[in-house]
């Protein structure tokens, strides 16, 4: 007989890992709020960039599901938990998805089962906020009558070399029961499953894993800045330092960070440290403070460009090119296009937009239209400014149709951030 998961939350997350085990011969069913995402996922309608339509359906006949109903915990021997862990007004970590979620799972858990949370979050969560929900709901006692494991979700969208299945899991359960019982289940679909000595060890390597990458990105945006004002090349620096085959890790500078991690995920670590142990998690502050500064040094930057033209940003045509928060995806999550684009509005730049994967950009007071002749817009705007290098955009033949290029990705020849 099959074994049955339920994977909570099927977003950019769940989705991916409820392919991963459905194909690993697991019936599947994915449990969302959203009943529009059930309906369209039961159709065979995709949301999520690294699925096709037509693997939903694949899916669904190897026995995937999507339901709103929690009811299905109940039949399932292992249960996922990859709901959305945003920050709240105040900047500190709202875990509002992962109690709902939680709630509904323990109403209807029965013993035996694996409850696994994939959700980045600060260390303590599994044992301090999943598991007495789980426990009060619904009777049982965890590690005697149900087990529990967090296993931090490594999924980066849009990245064609590493998915589901070569990307090595960790996996920190509440006893050794508990971590071998999720072993097991990961292990059906990929390749490296690696155990941590438990769940708050777990929670805390995905938070050193973005927070490694937010400092690292912090350091080379600042390093620009100044290379730029010492007229040293930031992107030959790069180049050249790359060679070093040991202690060197390239990071690339940028327009600022976006995405559902790095601007959000250190920010768990360091309020969570700061309520507990009364002291602040410096570098996480620093990186924020440097990262966020770089939307309004692209918008400085091309003043400076535009000035070089004899024109102010007020009145010139600019063209903004890619405003998605990575290449090759339409994930607009966080993205520092939009922070971009705001400022160069309130200085009265006449703005427009290209990007193959945005039809319709949501900025704070208006919606803007995606330009649909690149051509024409390339050969009217006074300056373009790319904020996205998508591997559709060919940088070469952009440039020589630009006035001029600013190039905030260091990918093409023209001014470079
Ligand atoms: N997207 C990424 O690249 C990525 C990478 C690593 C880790 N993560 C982490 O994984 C978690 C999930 O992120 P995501 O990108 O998949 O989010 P998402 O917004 O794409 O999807 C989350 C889904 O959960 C559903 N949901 C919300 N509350 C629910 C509830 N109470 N019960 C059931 N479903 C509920 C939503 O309707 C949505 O469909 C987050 O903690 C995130 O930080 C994301």
């Amino acid at each position: 007989m099959k074994r049955t998961a339920t994977i909570v939350g099927q977003g950019y997350v769940g989705l991916p890992l409820a392919q991963a085990a459905v194909e690993a011969g697991w019936q599947v069913y994915g449990l969302d709020v959203t009943a529009s995402l059930v309906e369209a996922l039961n159709s065979g309608t995709s949301h999520v960039d690294d699925l096709s339509d037509a693997d939903v359906a694949t899916m669904i006949e190897q026995g995937y599901r999507a339901t709103t109903d929690a009811a299905v915990v109940a039949e399932s021997d292992v249960v996922v938990i990859c709901v959305p862990t945003p920050l709240s007004d105040s900047g500190g970590p709202d875990l509002k998805a992962v109690r709902q979620s939680s709630t509904s799972v323990g109403a209807h858990l029965k013993p035996s089962t694996v409850v696994i949370l994939e959700s980045t979050t600060y260390p303590g969560t599994t044992e301090d906020v999943l598991i007495p929900i789980l426990e009060s709901q619904s009777g049982l006692t965890a590690g005697q009558d149900f087990d529990v494991a967090f296993s931090p979700e490594r999924i980066n969208p849009g990245d064609p070399v590493y998915g589901v299945k070569n990307t090595p899991k960790l996996v920190g359960g509440i006893s050794d029961h508990s971590t071998q019982a999720a072993v097991g289940f990961y292990s059906d679909f990929v390749d490296e499953v690696v155990p941590v000595s438990g769940p708050k060890e777990a929670e805390m390597a995905k938070l050193l894993e973005n927070t490694f990458r937010h400092v690292n990105i912090a350091l080379v945006n600042e390093m620009s800045k100044f290379a730029h004002d010492m007229g040293i090349d930031i992107w030959e620096v790069i180049r050249g330092a790359s060679t070093k085959p040991f202690g060197f890790m390239a990071f690339t500078p940028g327009p600022g960070v976006g995405g559902h991690c790095i601007p959000i995920d250190p920010n768990y670590l360091a309020h969570h440290v700061q309520k507990e142990l009364g002291y602040p998690f410096r570098f996480v502050e620093l990186a924020q403070e440097i990262n966020n500064s770089m939307p309004e040094y692209v918008v400085h930057r091309s003043a400076d460009i535009l000035n070089e033209q004899e024109r102010s940003v007020k009145g010139s045509r600019i063209l903004v090119l890619g405003v998605t928060y990575k290449p090759d995806i339409a994930d607009q999550r966080e993205s520092p296009a939009v922070a971009v684009a705001e400022r160069l509005l309130a200085r009265g730049a006449q703005l427009s937009y290209h990007d193959p994967y945005v039809k319709s950009w949501h900025l704070a007071d208006r919606t803007l239209r995606s330009v649909t002749d690149l051509d024409t817009a390339l050969a009217e705007a006074d300056l373009v400014v790319l904020l996205q290098a998508h591997r559709a955009y060919d940088l070469a033949s952009i440039e020589a149709r630009s006035a001029v290029l600013f190039d905030t990705r260091g990918k093409s020849e023209g001014i470079r951030l």
